[in-house]
């Protein structure tokens, strides 16, 4: 069955009245459409926890820079609503850029220390407008669980943040990346690939299985594991490298040792596109 499409945040709301007053369960995920197997696993694990899905799709403007690709970001809601009709998912919240930030909006979400570093240093202000996206969504939907993907590391610690300093009533779930069989993580982004750079782009997934190894065979030096990744970089000619970061996997502050909590966070470009990657390297160790 087709998904219900609303567009403005008064019908949202009755919906989610509704779905309130029949004692049902109500799953979110956030997200910016140019849907793809990441994104539906995120939609499936609603489905099994939670009695109604509710999809955002928006590209949301204040999470762009000025020099990034907010005008050429992939918009392709028509085969969304189909990949998701057939996950069944029950309600599509598409609104405009006017519905989320009428031309009187000025309040902003402060970010937590989690947004400082990496992705922080890279895109300023980035994560002021995610967190302050998601803080809306969450307040228009007031669902029980919200799903995020591992695949943007940083973004789930700092919303995770949030929920905590701000006490937000919902849950959320961080779920596994999904990948291309080659190892690349699937990204909306992906798509700017031409062929010879997605093959390039296959030393990003390569290069943390390799950290991975290294650490599962005793490795415990960040500084080895980051050149040894570095190494991995130069020989594929990634040569814009914007952080190879082994960070303690909470703080996201470098790691002095690695230690189960310990996390590798890439982020490159591959011609001109920004892939980002990570890998919980670390985990061997627990076992
Ligand atoms: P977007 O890039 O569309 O991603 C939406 C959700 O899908 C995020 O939680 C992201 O981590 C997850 N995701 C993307 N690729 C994935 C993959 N390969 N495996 C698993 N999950 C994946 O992230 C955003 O949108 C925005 O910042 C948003 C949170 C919607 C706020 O505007």
């Amino acid at each position: 069955m087709a998904p219900q499409i609303i567009t403005t945040i008064a019908k949202l709301r009755e919906a989610v009245r509704a779905i309130r007053a029949a004692g049902r369960s109500l799953g979110l995920v956030p997200t910016m459409g140019a849907l793809h197997d990441g994104h539906l696993s995120l939609v499936k694990r609603s489905n099994e926890r939670c009695d109604v899905t509710l999809v955002t799709i928006f590209v949301n403007p204040t999470q762009f820079g000025p020099n990034e690709d907010l005008e050429k970001y992939p918009r392709t809601l028509d085969a969304d609503l189909e990949a998701l009709s057939e996950l069944q998912v029950d309600i599509v919240f598409a609104p405009s850029n006017d519905e989320l930030y009428p031309a009187n909006f000025s309040t902003f979400v402060e970010t937590a220390q989690v947004a400082e570093p990496l992705e922080g240093e890279c895109r300023p202000g980035h994560f002021r407008g995610v967190i302050t996206i998601v803080m809306k969504l969450f307040q228009i939907a007031t669902a029980d669980v919200a799903f995020f993907g591992r695949k943007d590391y940083q973004q789930a610690a700092v919303i995770q943040a949030m929920v905590r300093d701000l006490n937000v009533p919902i849950e959320v779930e961080v779920c596994p990346i999904i990948r291309e069989e080659g190892g690349l993580a699937l990204s909306s982004r992906n798509r700017y690939l031409t062929n010879d750079e997605r093959e390039q782009s296959l030393a990003i997934s390569r290069s943390l299985r390799m950290a991975e190894q290294l650490v599962c065979n005793g490795e415990r030096d960040p500084t080895v594991v980051q050149r040894a990744i570095r190494q991995e970089f130069d020989t594929a000619g990634i040569d814009r490298i914007e952080y190879i970061a082994i960070a303690n996997g909470e703080t996201l502050e470098p790691a002095e040792q690695i230690d189960e909590g310990t996390v590798a966070l890439i982020a490159a470009f591959v011609g001109s596109t920004r892939l980002i990657d990570n890998c919980l390297i670390g985990q061997s160790i627990a076992d």
